[in-house]
């Protein structure tokens, strides 16, 4: 078991000077965290990234591949993120490959242009079908080096002799395509996924024992309230924070008249930026936490596809993705799954991917009621202003 711990590197220089391109908290500074997920293998940087407190992580993957590392889902390269990796580098060989295994994340493509000036002499690939919002941009004028940048299947697959690259979609959802890559290394018996498939526990991050704002700021029940800190208010922050970020408004949550929101805010001890100055939008109904049962474990992580991916992407996609862990499950030695959000890594044998795909085939997948409602809504509307298709499919066969 290798003991290689980078957080005293990387608890120095966090600035990030690129914020702007896509402004989610923390802005301007983002601590990274640094686990070993498979000893001598691979491992995780995480950060965190969200809107209005609602953060959570989000990870690159790096990868032991010959003669070097391979980074999947680059994270903005703070100067102690670059410190922390060039230590990696020097025991494990040079960064020779950087992969973008998604075309629809925005929030992992954002960093990829400039960890790629970072590292000068790596091969980038990306996955097809590239876009971006609010203008669709080639991917030149967006700062990736055309020179060095390689389309997936059209151009090759990196490391193909060491990796399998298995592809979901490509799904038409209006704005662009959802398509995303997994990887399976095979000697860490890994796969490493992007957004497809998430781990959720009732353990709050480590992320945030830098700064619990985020948590105490959603562990209260009026704006008013001090933001105060307790292991207890730290996992009921976290599980509304999986709440938002799961069902974007679940069922257990109103939103209180403006008077009362008023009322409660601009409170003495509250008058900051911090504290969002006692502006606290939210009422919890009183069995709130019910609502985080299916998709929070208690002693162990729950795996789903996110009820938001779900809902609004793959709403009329379950036979592609029902495709997709068709082809996972037939790798026999898989043990491990490594998400770039939550929690990771999740174990995750043969046996595992079956029964998985046994219970999305035989559940409800369109759920359209009590926690999904304010989802299903969305899609509806969606649908019906034809921002997307109706057969999400179509658009890309050949
Ligand atoms: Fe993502």
């Amino acid at each position: 078991m290798s003991n290689l711990d980078l957080n005293v590197t990387l608890s120095k220089d966090n600035n990030w000077f690129w914020w702007p391109l896509f402004p989610l908290y923390p802005y301007g500074s983002r601590n990274t965290m640094f686990s070993e997920l498979v000893p001598n293998l691979v491992w995780g940087f995480e950060q965190l990234q969200g809107l209005y407190y609602v953060a959570v992580p989000i990870r690159m993957v790096v990868v032991k591949v010959p003669k070097g590392l391979m980074l999947i889902n680059p994270l903005p390269p703070t100067k102690s993120l670059i410190l922390a990796l060039k230590v990696l580098q020097e025991k494990y060989g040079p960064i020779c490959t950087i992969v973008l295994p998604t075309a629809s994340g925005l929030e992992h493509k954002v960093a990829m242009p400039a960890m790629a000036r970072v590292f000068p002499d790596s091969t980038l690939w990306v996955c097809p079908g590239q876009w971006s919002f609010p203008f669709n941009f080639p991917l030149s004028w967006l700062g990736f080096p055309s020179k060095r940048t390689r389309i997936m299947f059209a151009d090759g697959l990196p490391h193909k002799g060491i990796c399998r690259w298995i592809s979901l979609g490509p799904i038409d959802i209006g704005l662009g395509r959802f398509q995303e890559i997994a990887c399976y290394h095979k000697s860490s018996q890994s796969l490493i996924v992007t957004d497809a498939l998430v781990g959720i526990d009732s353990e709050p991050p480590k992320l945030f024992d830098n700064d619990p704002t985020p948590l105490l700021f959603h562990a209260r029940d009026k704006g008013d309230q001090p933001l105060e800190d307790s292991p207890k208010a730290r996992r009921k922050g976290w599980k509304r924070l999986v709440l938002f970020a799961s069902y974007l408004k679940p069922d257990q949550l109103k939103i209180p008249p403006i008077s009362d929101i008023l009322k409660n805010s601009f409170k003495p001890g509250l008058r900051s930026l911090k504290s969002h100055f006692g502006i606290f939008p939210f009422k919890w109904e009183k069995n709130w936490d019910l609502s985080a049962k299916d998709i929070v474990g208690k002693e162990k992580p729950i795996l789903q596809v996110a009820p938001v991916i779900k809902r609004l992407v793959f709403p009329r996609a379950k036979v592609e993705f029902l495709r997709w862990l068709d082809e996972i499950k037939e790798i026999k030695e898989i043990k491990r799954i490594i998400p770039a959000h939550f929690t990771a890594p999740i174990k995750f044998t043969q046996r595992d991917c079956i029964e998985f795909r046994n219970k999305i085939n035989f559940s409800e997948w369109q759920i359209s009621k009590g926690n999904w409602s304010f989802l299903y809504l969305l899609d509806k509307n969606l649908l019906k202003n034809r921002v997307v298709p109706e057969k999400p499919l179509d658009t890309f066969k050949d």
